[in-house]
């Protein structure tokens, strides 16, 4: 008998979510026989009447579509269905609603590409309905627990990389200090990734806990050493530890850039990268994965698996139970080889001058 599959994509979008939705829906079709819905703009679609969805033909699905950033589908990392954000400011359950919208398309399984906190909600949601989910991780901030990649990190630290090579030159023509803030809400892994590629000279994320003394005793004694110019990355979230200490409504790298200039008496310029990190063609690399992760998805609901999700562990494709993935974050490991990397190079992680 012909199933009918669904796939959402939810939270923040990435690169390499057009390729996944592609690699489900060809295994799909050509392992399976399955049709394959693709509901639009996350949960939001099954709010619709009719619901937002449509069938997915393979023929429309060519390589181009895995070349291209976003995802087609649309998503949302707003509207969380048990406490839905109403115009009138209330919260509302509309999970009911969303049931009702998933009957609608009478599917035998949903596959879900979101980040911890989408497939949180989606496992909740999907729970009363006895519908079969299955989770593929997306995200640039490679949080997700049990898997070591994320689609959408690799392009995130390619680009961040490529800022730092196009900072060094300007940097060093003005003999500035230049301060890169990359994305990451809870986690340093695209700023420790990047500032080890992109030869950055200090790298401070929210795992290791940094002092301003120390990162200004760094560049003096880069200055001190002829060096006129330096590196400098920071996570986002490594601001967290330093609220409150003037900063105000400044990110942390236009605060930081701020105070560094006050201290050591450098020019100093910041660089907010923001959403440039989401939005490029994918790499190779979360081709590959969007590829791999995708084909394995659909063949754990072939297989009859159920609440689980696909990851990429050990150079191979492996699934986990979501019970295990979801409520928790994975960091950057203080402990861990880039963090060895990062020191051994003699990069300034702000915790020691
Ligand atoms: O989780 C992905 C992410 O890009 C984070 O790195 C960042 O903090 C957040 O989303 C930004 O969200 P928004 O697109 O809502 O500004």
């Amino acid at each position: 008998m012909t199933k009918t599959i669904g796939i959402l994509t939810s939270g923040g979008d990435c690169a390499g979510l057009n390729a996944t939705i592609r690699a489900v829906a060809l295994r799909a079709h050509h392992g399976y026989g399955w049709k394959t819905i693709g509901i639009s703009h996350g949960t939001l679609g099954l709010l619709s009447r009719p619901v937002a969805a449509e069938p997915l033909d393979p023929a429309r699905l060519d390589a181009a579509l895995a070349r291209q950033g976003g995802t087609f589908l649309g998503t949302t990392n707003r509207g969380d269905p048990f406490a839905f954000p109403m115009s009138d400011g209330t919260l509302k359950d509309r999970s009911a609603e969303m049931h009702e919208g998933l009957r609608e398309l009478h599917l035998d399984g949903l596959i879900g590409v979101g980040g911890d906190g989408s497939l949180d909600i989606l496992r909740r949601l999907l729970q009363p309905t006895g519908l079969v989910f299955i989770g593929i991780p997306k995200t640039i901030d490679n949080d997700v627990h049990q898997t070591e990649r994320a689609v959408g990190y690799s392009t995130a630290v390619a680009i961040a990389t490529e800022a730092l090579d196009r900072l060094q030159p300007t940097g060093a023509s003005h003999e500035r200090v230049m301060v890169l803030e990359v994305m990451g809400r809870d986690a340093g892994h695209i700023a420790i990734a990047a500032g080890i590629a992109g030869g950055a000279d200090i790298v401070l994320i929210p795992e290791v806990s940094w002092h301003l003394g120390d990162v200004v005793k760094r560049i003096d004694s880069l200055r001190h050493a002829g060096r006129s110019s330096a590196l400098v990355v920071v996570a986002e979230a490594a601001g967290d530890s330093h609220q409150g200490a003037g900063r105000g409504d400044a990110s942390i790298g236009e605060w930081l850039a701020h105070r560094l200039m006050e201290m050591t008496g450098a020019e100093v310029r910041a660089t907010v990268l923001g959403h440039v990190q989401r939005g490029a063609p994918p790499t190779a690399e979360d081709r590959l994965l969007a590829a791999a992760l995708g084909v394995r998805a659909v063949d754990l609901l072939a297989a009859g698996k159920a609440d689980r999700m696909v990851s990429w562990w050990n150079r191979s494709v492996i699934d986990v139970p979501l019970e295990r993935v979801v409520g928790r974050s994975r960091t950057v490991d203080p402990d861990g080889a880039l963090i060895r990397t990062a020191r051994a190079l003699g990069i300034c992680l702000g915790d020691q001058p």
